[in-house]
């Protein structure tokens, strides 16, 4: 048997601007789904979901793991910490976790670049529309430049997640992205520089990031957030967790991923009173880390 885990993600800049070509730097998290391969007699898919075999409606990014790798007869058990379908990567996660185990369980001798690339692939058959960002960010770990793929070491400062509990599902993804696209097409003169904008914290982010300036990085947190809003992607409770973070004393605080509800993070070297802030305004709060480890055997 071999067991695999991959790590979720979060946005620190440029999501939505990211699918106009713009930059964006997106960090794995100490968040994982752990899956173990056995060679068995069947396909026999077991998670909190319940025992399937291929099941493309209950089990879909696992079974199209299968399908992709060409194996019949393959035992998974998948167990995750990962919030589903809130901004944090879940489904490439365990696309990828799911890869790497069965790539190790039958020395298919795949690298981390074909587990990337097959996991991308995976994501766009079943949502039809998918960034490359999670699959990379989940596979490699650390701080990832998207599109140029540059890497990077992740903050060593705190990070809490809220999460609102109001889920974005990957339907709800392409929902909001096709409402931004409508407000830049009636608007483009008003929405086309909000969206450069969004893309240009990359650049400074990265040079933040590297002097380990976390105060000046949270403060361009919180003007992404409200770019972010002005776009249209905000939510009365998400700004309400982020607004809590910043006041318990958080570096910054934003939403991450494609908004409408989901999950914000916030920076901070104090977590548990940021953890407290975030409760009392209704949310749930997740301590983690940032971490430079992407898909690792178990
Ligand atoms: O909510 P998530 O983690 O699926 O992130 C969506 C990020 C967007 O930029 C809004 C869309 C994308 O595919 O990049």
């Amino acid at each position: 048997m071999t067991t695999c885990s991959a790590p979720g993600k979060i946005y620190l800049f440029g999501e939505h601007a990211v699918v106009y070509g713009e930059s964006a730097l997106a960090c794995a998290v100490e968040l994982r789904t752990h899956v173990s391969a056995k060679k068995s007699d069947s396909v026999k898919i077991t998670s909190k979901i319940g025992t399937t075999g291929l099941n493309f409606r209950k089990h879909a990014y696992v079974s199209s793991a299968i399908i992709k790798l060409g194996v019949k007869d393959v035992a998974v058990k998948i167990t995750s910490d990962i919030p589903i379908g809130s901004g944090l990567g879940s489904s490439a996660a365990v696309t990828v976790a799911t890869l790497s185990a069965i790539n190790d369980e039958y020395s298919f001798g795949f690298g981390k670049e074909d587990i990337a690339r097959m996991g991308h692939e995976i994501e766009l058959d079943i949502q039809g529309a998918a960034s490359q960002t999670d699959t990379f960010v989940s596979t490699m770990g650390g701080v990832v430049e998207i599109p140029s793929r540059t890497l990077m070491q992740p903050p060593d400062c705190g990070i809490v997640i809220g999460n609102t509990r109001k889920g974005t599902k990957s339907k709800k993804t392409a929902k909001l992205v096709k409402q931004v696209a409508a407000l830049k097409e009636e608007y483009p003169e008003i929405i086309d520089p909000i969206i450069k904008t969004i893309g240009s914290f990359t650049q400074k982010g990265r040079i933040l990031l590297s002097e380990k300036d976390y105060n000046s990085l949270g403060r361009l947190m919180n003007v992404n957030h409200g770019l972010l809003d002005a776009l249209g992607v905000g939510t009365t409770e998400l700004s309400a967790l982020v607004y809590a973070a910043r006041d318990a004393g958080a570096f910054g605080a934003k939403i991450t991923g494609a908004g409408g509800g989901g999950c914000m993070f916030a920076l901070t070297d104090s977590p548990k009173k940021t953890a407290s802030a975030i409760k009392a305004a209704g949310g749930e709060a997740i301590i983690t880390e940032f971490t430079k480890e992407g898909v690792l055997k178990e």
